[in-house]
């Protein structure tokens, strides 16, 4: 028997599984929708190493358990140990959210391109349909939004390393989904771009990637995937230093693609923007 996860008894039980997870705001924004949409749940943040994914999940399965969110460092482990995937897991190699059916299938699925793109379209209300977008970084949090982006109809999307090798290898993977190229920081140049996306793991040091000022422009909107308390970072700060007049962090992101999870879970829609309201 598990001691990591317990039997479930009551309420239909639901997890977030990561390491390190103490920050995690998922329970808090579960909780949140669960009360808003009258759905009864128990959700819990649960420790789960590098490597102990699968046998976390199989436990999970065993506990009755019925969704588990996933974040760093286990969203590509989980995309290996679901037993069925969703699209959206299948395109990003990712797995974000795990739903657990009645015969214990578990189905892997991929909500951070859809609440990237719910955040910038319903919250920010961008329009992306022929846009041109700068996405900066080639890891997994950049890897897991490109589907969404593209399946956006975005005139361009553009994608910058550090790495060289690794943004070429996300276009080449990407290319039958839309128009997607790689760029080094040294080659970009030309008008401003209409969205900028910064996924890179700079933010959590306090750097900012290598950018010309070009790329930045009045009418750029700047995004950043990481999120603050009071929605600045220092790659926000030095968009807006550049004349930027929209700049957004990722909390938007983190409840919509969340709220996307909810609604599969529950057939219910949360009302997100009271949730980022609150974490606010
Ligand atoms: P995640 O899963 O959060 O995307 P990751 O896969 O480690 O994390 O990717 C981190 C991203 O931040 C990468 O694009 C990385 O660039 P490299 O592929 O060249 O490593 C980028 N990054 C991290 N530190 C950086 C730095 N000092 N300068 C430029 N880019 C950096």
């Amino acid at each position: 028997m598990s001691d990591t996860f317990n039997i479930c008894d009551g309420d239909p039980y639901f997890c977030v599984v990561g390491s390190p997870i103490n920050h995690s705001k998922s329970p808090q924004i579960h909780a949140a929708f669960g009360r808003q949409c009258d759905v009864p749940l128990r959700y819990e943040r649960v420790e789960i190493k590098a490597g102990s994914f699968q046998q976390a999940l199989a436990e999970f399965v065993v506990a009755g358990g019925r969704g588990m969110n996933v974040t760093v460092p286990l969203k590509e482990e989980a995309c290996l140990s679901a037993s069925t995937l969703r699209s959206r897991a299948q395109a990003t190699g990712a797995a974000n959210m795990i739903t657990v059916d009645a015969d214990g299938t578990t189905v892997g699925d991929n909500s951070d391109g859809a609440g990237l793109i719910r955040d910038l379209l319903g919250n920010h209300r961008q329009q992306l349909i022929n846009t041109r977008v700068l996405l900066i970084g080639a890891g997994g949090a950049a890897r897991g939004v490109i589907p969404s982006l593209l399946a956006e109809q975005v005139a361009e999307l553009v994608v910058v390393n550090r790495t060289a090798l690794k943004a070429r290898t996300l276009a080449d993977q990407f290319s039958r989904l839309g128009s997607i190229r790689a760029s080094d920081y040294d080659s970009l140049s030309g008008e401003p771009y209409d969205l900028v996306v910064n996924a890179t793991s700079l933010s959590l040091s306090g750097q900012i990637p290598p950018l010309p000022r070009a790329v930045i422009g009045a009418d750029t909107c700047c995004y950043d995937m990481m999120y603050t308390q009071d929605g600045k970072t220092p790659f926000l700060e030095w968009c807006r230093s550049t004349g930027a007049r929209q700049a957004y962090d990722g909390l938007g992101m983190l409840v919509e693609q969340a709220a996307n999870a909810f609604s599969l879970w529950h057939g219910v829609e949360p009302d997100t923007a009271a949730v980022i309201k609150m974490l606010r």
